[in-house]
């Protein structure tokens, strides 16, 4: 779209920046947005012109929904196991492998048509920026491959490669390590900029997430993690040591996890470095215990929110639902769950220019159907999103 863009008559406006509260509140609001970036907020009766107008009729608007952990490049669904989890299976994430076959047996169109799919029902419920993992793939092909699919769609894409150990390598898992590190670290490369390990009993320890960790990092990769998702583990601190910008799940907390985190502060009280990424779609899905936010929030970690959008643990890509069961399931205030699900995971992702609406940012705006972004766990379940505008755009 060529020509400014006013979005005016904005009752309740979500900043993250500067206004009223945490979540930097303006009333009676108004955007102007020019070549994708925000360059003006101030009161609507004293907006500019421009070229293009969008009158929000005095609802809602906040940044775009960042959702900062999303496996979206796999083939089939798990429903069956979805089901049989509901009749009071555990989940272990061993069904991981039954997603690796499928996906290996797929083709390119497939994989890039799931990919698109859920990015676009993602877009229709807000979220402006979404990253993108591989990790069903394993093997040096299917990993790049994945990534490769993925860029077409995102910027943020991690290399998962360390999901789980294939089946092929079940008794030789320190063989697999060094593939991870050698050809397929350096086959995915070029298509992502993350590196991600699931450390956890069953997946990878805490020797071969290191050391997986400390190879991407080599190859210019950040780093984040899967950590104490399942039981009580090594993951967080381990991230905390390899300055992860994310560690994601945070299920299960000792003390001294949570501490190590809040050891991460900048100091000028603008958070931690490495954030705790909470995923509340994965403990419905899999009928868990909820993290305890509360805990990390009252300790100063930033926190993020997040979908875990994938076909076994989390087959959900909405992220108004994770935030309202982020504020009943996870006692957090409605504007803890929205800044988290924003501002929180853009920290995630180590980004200043997303999950704002001030100027400079990008032009990633959401137009509620309701008057007040408290609607979003007030009313759940319910199409609240009205309008999306990514990068300046309405879509
Ligand atoms: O984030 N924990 C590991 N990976 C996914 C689950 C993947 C799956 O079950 O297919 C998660 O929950
Ligand atoms: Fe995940």
């Amino acid at each position: 779209m060529s020509g400014s863009l006013l979005v005016d008559n904005i009752g309740e406006l979500v900043t993250n920046g500067a206004g009223e509260g945490p979540l930097g509140i303006r009333r009676k609001a108004a955007v102007l947005v020019e070549e994708g970036r925000v360059v003006w907020v101030g009161p609507s009766a004293y907006a500019p012109a421009a070229d293009h107008h969008v009158d929000a009729g005095g609802a809602a608007v906040l940044p775009g929904f960042v959702d900062s952990h999303a496996h979206l490049v796999f083939a089939g669904d798990r429903a069956a196991e979805f089901a049989a989890r509901m009749a009071g299976q555990p989940y272990t994430g061993g069904g991981i492998r039954t997603t690796v076959g499928a996906t290996r047996a797929a083709t390119d169109e497939e994989l890039r048509a799931t990919v698109r799919r859920l990015r676009g029902e993602a877009l229709r419920q807000g979220t402006t920026t979404m990253e993108i993992k591989s990790g069903y793939g394993l093997t040096v092909a299917d990993e790049a491959r994945s990534l490769r699919i993925a860029a077409e769609t995102s910027t943020e894409t991690t290399f998962l490669g360390a999901h789980v150990v294939p089946a092929e390598y079940a008794d030789r898992p320190d063989d697999y390590v060094g593939l991870v590190c050698g050809p397929m670290l350096a086959a995915a490369a070029p298509y992502a900029k993350w590196i991600d390990v699931f450390c956890e009993r069953g997946a990878f320890d805490v020797d071969h997430a290191r050391a997986i960790l400390a190879c991407g990092q080599a190859a210019g990769l950040g780093v984040r993690l899967h950590a104490n998702q399942l039981g009580p583990g090594p993951g967080v601190q381990l991230g905390v040591e390899l300055d992860a910008a994310s560690v994601d799940h945070c299920t299960h907390l000792s003390d001294a996890d949570v501490a190590a985190l809040a050891d991460t502060a900048h100091g000028d009280g603008s958070g931690t470095r490495t954030v705790a990424t909470l995923l509340p779609g994965a403990e419905f899905s899999t009928r868990s215990p909820y993290p305890d936010a509360r805990r990390l929030l009252d300790a100063g970690v930033t926190v993020a929110l997040a979908t875990d959008c994938n076909p076994g643990s989390s087959y959900t890509s909405s992220m108004p639902f994770c935030v309202a069961l982020a504020v009943r399931e996870m006692r957090m205030t409605p504007a803890e769950a929205v800044w988290a699900a924003t501002a929180g995971g853009a920290r995630a992702l180590r980004r200043d220019d997303i999950g704002v609406v001030t100027p400079g940012a990008r032009a990633d705006l959401v137009v509620l159907d309701a008057p007040s972004y408290l609607h979003l766990a007030y009313r759940p379940g319910v199409p609240l999103i009205r309008q999306v505008i990514r990068n300046g755009v309405p879509q």
